[in-house]
Order: structure tokens, then sequence, then C-alpha cells
């Protein structure tokens, strides 16, 4: 997007949007990224195939080595697979054991590439989802207004957290990895006749911990194994 648009969308987002100035200082460690996350549980759990949503530059995707099947979905660069989420969920047959959501990142799509991704995934697999854990109001806001955007992936993330068949938690790096494992839920978030797309980021500056389950490096084996 230009700069222009961009500036456009940030006074949209300004005047309707519910803005809320606060801002949240995350303890993201600068030496470890998505890519080290990606590898650790691979490697750990030995997984033999991998489907990245949204490759881009292929930054994550050129660093994923020893691994058999390896698909990279982007309608516009990188990745092998040229097409929306949606176009390769449409036509797939095939089952993985991780898989990274880094697509378009609203709450509508992020749903349904995560809801999508939960029935291509083979027993025992892990599902990771980018930048779920926004540090303002500008760079989480729709339409897009920041060139560092996470978009609002958090509020796919708060909804998946109260279902009973999903245990979900984020893990405290590079702009947030949730973390999605097919198995009953162990820390069920009690939110009732809440309209997510419409969820303020006020409610989230004040509750993030607790919608997010935020869960450091070094402790998320421990989740995925348990
Ligand atoms: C943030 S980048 C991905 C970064 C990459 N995963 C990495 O870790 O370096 C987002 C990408 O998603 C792609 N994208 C946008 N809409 C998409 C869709 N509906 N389905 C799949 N990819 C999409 C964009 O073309 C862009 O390349």
């Amino acid at each position: 997007m230009n700069k222009y648009s961009l500036f456009l969308n940030k006074i949209y987002n300004r005047l309707f949007n519910d803005y809320f100035g606060k801002k949240i200082n995350y303890d993201f460690p600068k030496d470890i990224m998505r890519w080290d996350l990606v590898n650790l549980v691979i490697e750990k759990k030995n997984y033999k195939s991998y489907l990245e949503i949204g490759c881009d530059k292929d930054l994550l995707f050129s660093k994923i080595k020893n691994i058999d099947k390896k698909i990279g979905v982007d309608p516009v660069s990188g990745g092998n697979f040229r097409g929306t989420s949606d176009k390769f969920f449409f036509q797939n047959k095939e089952r993985f054991d991780c898989i990274f959501i880094d697509g378009l990142h609203t709450y509508n799509q992020v749903k349904l590439d995560i809801l999508n991704s939960v029935d291509a995934l083979n027993d025992g697999g892990t599902i990771f989802v980018h930048d779920c854990l926004p540090v303002n109001f500008y760079q989480q806001a729709v339409p897009r207004c920041k060139v560092l955007w996470t978009g609002d992936v958090w509020r796919s993330i708060v909804e998946l957290r109260t279902f009973q068949n999903l245990d979900v938690c984020v893990c405290e790096i590079d702009l947030g990895v949730g973390v999605i494992k097919k198995r009953k839920n162990s820390d069920r978030l009690n939110l009732s006749n809440v309209n997510f797309s419409k969820l303020k980021f006020e409610e989230y500056y004040k509750n993030y911990k607790e919608f997010m389950r935020i869960t450091t490096f070094e402790n998320i084996l421990k989740f995925i194994n348990s």
C-alpha cells in the first residue's frame, strides 16, 4: 500500500474505529524469531510435512529444512502455490504435521484459515499463527494504516480461546506466534455474548494476558507436549 492510502486509513481509524491510545510493552526476546520456534517444534516432534499460508519473500519458508513435503501458498510472491488460502484449501486433499498461518491479517480470513487448517492437520500436529500481539491501536486497526501491521489476528485468537476442542496459547516472540493444538481446551476463556469481530482494542489492552494465554518460548514445548 502507498503512504497516501495508509495516511487516509489512519485518519479513518482514528475517527471511526474506537481509538484507544495506550501502548503495550511485551517482552519479545530480540534473538528468537518465528523460524526458531517452528524449526524447534519440527525437530522435536519429528514432523514430515509443512504448509505455510502467506510467504511473501520466503523469509520463513526458505528456513524450513529437513522436511519431506513443503507447500507455501501466496497469491503474489514466494512459496510454491500461487493463489489465495481459500483457493488452496478448496482443492487440497493432503494433510500436514505443521501449518504456519501468515496470510491476510483480518479477523474473518484468519479464522477461516485456522478452521481450514484444523481440518488439514494430522493427529498430533501443530498450527502456528503469526502477528497475534499488537503493540498499539494503529498496528492492529483495519483497514491497514501501518507498514508493520498485525491486523486484528488477535480477535480470532480470543474467539478460539473460547472453543471446547482447541487448545490455544500465544508464544511471546516476534510479534506473537499463536500455537494451536487439536485437543480439549485446557484453559478455556469464559466469554459469552461477545461479537468477537467488534472486540475493542481497549478490552484487549486491559485483558491481553488472559485473552491470549501468553506463554514464554522456554515453556512452549511443555504446552505442545501436554
Ligand atoms: C506478512 S507476509 C508473510 C510473511 C512470511 N510468512 C514470513 O514469515 O516471512 C503476508 C503475505 O500474505 C499474502 N496474502 C495476502 N492475502 C492472502 C490470502 N488470502 N491467502 C494467502 N496469502 C495471502 C501476501 O501476498 C503476503 O505475501
